[in-house]
């Protein structure tokens, strides 16, 4: 089967949906169901529709666009990624595995291929954490992995709730009408940049992803007491920044502590209230992002945060609490999904290298429900999540046309 990738069209398309965003190029900031989101959306809709698929939104946003197969009563073969983008960040993450998908299904049906089970293409809604504090909402809801009460609760940080959010972007319905029972898919293949330097440091074109790590976020309350930044001397102070910078170190200490290079500990937000320069912090809120590939690892990274932290509320007389916002497990890639993507890749003569995902992604929940997996490609010096994150044009197509191939190997 000779498939040709339509790479000038691909990198156009890349390129315009780079331009929907609350940011000037080279950053991208498209956060779920803004207007840039929701603009965006429309835009891939169309695509769709002109590459003949037939389009279907569930209750959260999830969009589907399904090309047929000779045998559409056989679960379906799935592929897909997001395209919401955090503040400030890059044009490849997510949107390589949404356009890339897209393109797979016109090289093959530019090569004259009939899939005998169907393809569809799947664009998660908000797999980044940014609007709601959880990532991966769509592909939560769709394993059953989050519960849609919980779901219904969430708010942003302007108090919006997901449900006025949901309206107001056109999507209606229960969110437990979301879920997809087990075997709904055949499979699920994610396209993705790595996210990581270790393809480009070894001069090798294409990941199989093995595993992919769990994450856990921990949400982190400490409350102090205020003050006259000059008024109250310092032995009399109870400073809840303070106290939150103490643990936001032993994040760190803790993630170090393991000793192994697969734990990573980062407090990426961090909030002070009332947020004066002449006023003593009263209240300190911060997100901590904790993972590892090893579960148990990673649970006792989160111990050793809380018993610290009780430490530090200790000697500084204040209270911090700690809640979990999410602590899930790592996901292993499915033999029948690797299988097709190492022949895939053998077949068109490119190395590949087994690997592990640091990052979260929609499979790592997708995994709970379907036998998935994800093909990498190198991203320059491994840059992500920032404007000057890049993928170059070859290696695009190369994951495309590997990515075609497998897909046409699962659905035959
Ligand atoms: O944070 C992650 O791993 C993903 O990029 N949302
Ligand atoms: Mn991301
Ligand atoms: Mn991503």
């Amino acid at each position: 089967m000779t498939l040709d990738v339509c790479l000038n069209q691909l990198m156009r398309e890349l390129e315009m949906l780079a331009t929907f965003s609350d940011d000037p190029a080279p950053a991208v900031t498209r956060i779920v169901f803004s207007q840039e989101d929701r603009q965006a959306r429309t835009w891939l809709k169309e695509l769709c529709a002109g590459a003949g698929l037939s389009i279907r939104e569930d209750a959260v946003g999830n969009t589907f666009a399904r090309w047929e197969g000779s045998a559409p009563e056989l679960p379906a073969v799935a592929s897909g990624s997001h395209i919401d983008a955090i503040p400030h960040s890059g044009r490849y993450d997510g949107t390589v595995g949404v356009l890339g998908a897209l393109e797979a299904i016109r090289a093959l049906q530019r090569a004259g291929v009939r899939p005998r089970r169907s393809i569809e293409l799947v664009l998660f809604t908000s797999e980044e954490p940014t609007r709601f504090g959880i990532g991966c909402l769509g592909s939560r809801l769709m394993s059953g992995t989050l519960d849609p009460l919980r779901a219904d609760d969430l708010r942003d940080s302007q108090g919006e709730g997901l449900d006025e959010l949901l309206a107001a972007a056109g999507f209606s319905g229960p969110l437990a009408s979301v879920a997809l029972p087990a075997g709904h898919y055949h499979a699920f293949v994610e396209l993705h940049i790595e996210q990581g330097p270790l393809l480009e440091r070894a001069g090798i074109p294409l990941g199989i992803v093995t595993a992919i790590a769990a994450p856990a976020t921990l949400r982190i309350e400490i409350e102090g007491e205020g003050g006259h930044a000059g008024a109250v001397l310092m032995p009399d102070r109870r400073d809840a920044f303070l106290a939150a910078a103490e643990v936001a170190l032993a994040v760190e200490s803790a993630a170090k502590a393991t000793g192994a290079i697969d734990t990573v500990g980062t407090v990426g937000i961090c909030g002070i209230f009332p947020g004066a320069v002449n006023s003593i912090p009263s209240i300190a809120t911060m997100l901590a992002d904790v993972r590892d590939i090893d579960l148990a690892r990673r649970d006792a990274v989160l111990e050793a945060i809380r018993n610290r932290a009780g430490a530090i509320a200790a000697a500084r007389r204040v209270t911090i609490r700690i809640s979990t916002v999410n602590a899930d497990r790592p996901a292993e890639a499915s033999p029948l999904v690797v299988d097709a993507l190492r022949s895939s890749a053998a077949r068109q003569g490119l190395e590949y290298q087994p690997m592990v995902s640091r990052a979260y992604h929609d499979s790592l929940f997708m995994a709970r429900i379907v036998p998935a997996g994800m093909l990498f490609i190198p991203c320059r010096a491994g840059v992500s999540h920032r404007p000057d994150e890049y993928a170059a044009p070859d290696d695009i197509e190369r994951g495309v046309r590997v990515l075609a191939m497998a897909l046409a190997r699962l659905a035959e």
